[in-house]
């Protein structure tokens, strides 16, 4: 090596170090280096309930295996207390799609169970090579207006499996069996490394949850990937075939944007990730969600996005939204808004918006997120649009509806009710919400004595850093 040379290769050998250090750090799951935990095997995984657009008769499910796998079949029997399920099953044909990932090529498969009984718990099996899942159960929506309630979760997103785990988990240790789970976006990052171990990840955080509660899901901007040649960013690849939404929003956007009923329920979904990048997207699903907020008898409206309508956190803001979506919102008077992307909590009826974009009295009890770690710092303790925030905290919450209201929880990991809220509905539908904070916890404030940036209170993926990273 010559002498012009050996500062040179110093000076790489000190940056490749110091990157790989920086990359050891941005690890964003449990899985080490050179390991593969996530890769596809005969035996079924990530065995997923997606909700249909009519969940008192009929549900589908998802689940992978590898390639080899070429048929798509699952049993379905009505539950009972004694073993040999099989010999009451009904044989289900469903379909597939091959899936190329960083873990390799797996298979999706799917079926949809029809012609259920309401209000009726089932058991169900899918099929691999030469063997079967275990045997779940789910139970179907009843078709009259028994009070239910159901999980609503925001990002989950970084360091899922080794933080997110414990708020789904405790959720479903403290209650009794919801009715569904909403997941408002952001579940995964999608965006180094290895794509597949975060889903891998996620559905381990859920576990069997997630093959006998049925989910909605959100499309976030973090189930978007990028594309080369700064093309718009495409949806996550497994995103589609791993969740069978219902299919039924407006045209080109059938997969992110969709509408179900549970009981007396409306539940939209709307894609903000895609509104947010054009107007004409913003405006399609404006016009789609007019029309069937026009056709719709529902007791309840209950619509979840991404991106929020009002924002909590630093910087963030999305005018597009409050211009297309909500005044058809309030219009509607739909009455909750789930929303995430801030990486904090906040929620507040309508107010004045810096757009000035004013409230009128029908609208909707706006709500703001986050299950996951990463957590961002809240605007201004004083936002005009929220009656409640948090930074730094990890949240689930429960909604119970019933004919005549909403009991709204938000609940920390931990298991402390952080914030909660009721509205009532009269006979006539006239609306009243009731504050119901608790009196002994004033707004939790992000406690991280080393904040990674000004106006982040964590990462996420640090947390999960080894020591000396
Ligand atoms: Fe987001």
């Amino acid at each position: 090596m010559n002498h012009l040379k050996a500062p040179f290769v110093c000076l790489l050998v000190i940056f490749l170090i110091g990157h790989s250090m920086a990359f050891a750090h941005e690890r964003n799951t449990l899985v080490p280096r050179g390991h593969s935990k996530y890769i596809p095997s005969p035996i079924p995984d990530r065995v997923m309930l997606t909700l249909t657009a009519t969940p008192h008769n009929s549900q589908t499910v998802n689940w992978r295996t590898s390639d080899g796998v070429e048929r798509s079949i699952a049993q379905i029997t009505k539950a009972h207390g004694r073993p040999g399920l099989h010999l009451s099953a009904q044989t289900i044909q469903g379909n597939h799609e091959v899936v190329q990932t960083e873990n390799g090529q797996a298979r999706y498969h799917r079926a949809t169970f029809e012609a259920l009984e309401p209000n009726t718990l089932y058991a169900y099996r899918v099929m691999g090579d030469d063997t079967w899942s275990e045997w779940f159960q789910f139970q179907t929506a009843p078709k009259d207006n028994t009070p239910f309630h159901f999980f609503y979760f925001g990002d989950a997103q970084n360091s899922v499996r080794s933080h997110f785990s414990r708020v789904i988990r405790e959720a479903f240790m403290q209650n009794d069996r919801p009715a569904f789970m909403l997941h408002a976006g952001d579940m995964v990052n999608l965006r180094e490394g290895n794509h597949d171990d975060e889903w891998g990840e996620w559905f381990d955080a859920g576990a069997f949850l997630n093959a006998m509660v049925p989910s909605a899901v959100v499309a976030g901007n973090h189930e978007f990937v990028n594309r080369p040649l700064r093309l718009r960013r495409a949806l996550s690849p497994q995103f589609a075939p791993q969740f069978s939404t219902p299919n039924n929003g407006p045209e080109g956007f059938e997969e992110t944007a969709y509408h179900l009923t549970y009981q007396n329920t409306l539940l939209v979904v709307l894609d903000s990730m895609n509104a947010l990048y054009d107007d004409e997207a913003a405006k399609i699903q404006a016009d789609w969600l007019d029309e069937l907020l026009d056709e719709s008898n529902h007791r309840w409206v209950i619509v979840s996005h991404h991106h929020p309508i009002h924002s909590v956190s630093v910087g963030r803001d999305n005018p597009v939204l409050r211009e297309y979506w909500q005044p058809v919102f309030e219009h509607h008077g739909v009455d909750l808004v789930l929303q995430g992307h801030d990486h904090s909590y906040g929620r507040g009826p309508s107010a004045p918006s810096p757009d000035g974009n004013r409230a009128i009295e029908n609208g909707p009890m706006y709500v703001v997120s986050v299950a996951g770690p990463k957590m961002y710092m809240i605007a201004d303790e004083n936002n005009p649009n929220m009656q409640r925030m948090a930074e730094g905290l990890q949240l689930y919450q429960t909604i119970e509806v019933s004919e005549d209201r909403i009991h709204f929880q938000a609940w920390t990991a931990a298991g402390e009710l952080y914030d909660a809220f009721e509205i009532e509905q009269g006979s006539n539908g006239e609306k009243t919400i009731n504050d119901l904070i608790p009196m002994d916890r004033p707004i939790h404030r992000c406690a991280n004595p080393n904040k990674p940036e000004a106006d982040r209170c964590w990462d996420g993926k640090e947390l999960i850093s080894l020591p000396g990273n």
